[in-house]
């Protein structure tokens, strides 16, 4: 896809971190822009912002783990604005009160909470949004969020959510090539980005609470990422940069941090030896970003 004017972008988490960024490169491409959250405050700083640099927007109170909830989005985004041509499947969560613990004791309420927005809410924009961009034909984009947990091993319901992603983005832009739709995908699987994803329990609802007290160990690791790697990490603005770009190139992979890319193909060397499991030497990644490179 490569003429944005006057076209229509959705982007899902769009009140805070890399969505937010998505929404001003769109905007800085003279697109209409609907920005979805579930963070109302958020929401609307957001969409002044936008407005006041002239910018075509509307926010549009969403609730991705909710299929209803996406039809609604869709329903507003059409009528406010016709055909949708963008939509990125952005809003993301991860759990910071179940660290350090085994997966069988990972609460349910977490693999739920999880699970519901990172891979569920990204499978309903995908289910409600591409009949509709099938339907009016005009070239469109759809850009799922996964990450780079998505490459490297584990990672609990994080990992596995994220994992989820990546495997339906290649089946979708699969699917759409083989019936020759106007339609591209891309997964974008970005390392550290400075946003506010470590306090995700901030929207957490109620019905799907933590559980239990968190261990002191687990806390300070959450802690130390969030200070360490999600405080050094890239600025939004260079990741929407990227996506925009990637649009524009379609391109299907988005990794805008190369400085994992020998660390996610040491994982499919070992996958590929048939040995022992696959693991991420955390230290060796703090020692390299301590040197400079940018993780
Ligand atoms: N920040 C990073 O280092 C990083 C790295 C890799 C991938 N990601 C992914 O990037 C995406 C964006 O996250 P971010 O880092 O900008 O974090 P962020 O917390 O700054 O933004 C996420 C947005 O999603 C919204 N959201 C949460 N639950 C929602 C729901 N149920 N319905 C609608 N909106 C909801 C939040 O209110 C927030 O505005 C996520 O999918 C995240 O997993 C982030």
């Amino acid at each position: 896809m490569q003429d944005f004017e006057g076209k229509t972008a959705v982007i899902t988490g769009g009140a805070s971190g890399i969505g937010r960024a998505l929404a001003a490169r769109f905007a800085a491409a003279r697109m209409n822009i609907v920005l979805a959250d579930i963070e109302a405050d958020a929401l609307d700083k957001a969409v002044t912002a936008l407005a006041e640099r002239q910018t075509r927007v509307i926010g549009v109170l969403t609730n991705t783990m909710l299929h209803e909830s996406i039809l609604e989005l869709a329903q507003r985004a059409i009528a406010e604005f016709g055909n949708v041509h963008v939509l990125c499947n952005n809003a993301g969560v991860a759990s910071t009160t179940s660290g350090g613990r085994p997966v069988w004791e990972t609460p349910q309420s977490d693999w739920d909470w999880v699970m519901g927005v990172n891979f569920y809410g990204v499978l309903y924009g995908v289910q409600v949004f591409v009949p509709h961009m099938l339907a009016h034909g005009e070239p469109s984009h759809i850009v799922n969020t996964a990450s780079l947990a998505a490459v490297l091993p584990g990672g609990g319901s994080y990992g596995v959510s994220k994992h989820g992603v990546l495997a339906l983005t290649e089946g979708l832009q699969s699917d759409l090539a083989s019936r020759g739709a106007n339609i591209n995908a891309s997964v974008l699987c970005p390392g550290f980005v400075n946003t506010l994803i470590f306090a995700a329990e901030r929207n957490r609802p109620d019905a799907l609470a933590a559980t239990g007290p968190m261990q002191p160990e687990a806390q300070a690791m959450v802690t130390a990422i969030a200070e360490n790697m999600l405080a050094k990490g890239k600025d939004p603005a260079e990741i929407a940069d990227t996506v925009f770009e990637a649009i524009n190139n379609e391109a299907f992979y988005i990794l805008p941090h190369p400085a994992w890319d020998d660390i996610v193909k040491s994982r499919v060397e070992q996958i590929l030896a048939r040995g022992g499991v696959a693991t991420t030497d955390m230290t060796a990644v703090l020692r390299r970003r301590d040197a400079g490179e940018q993780f």
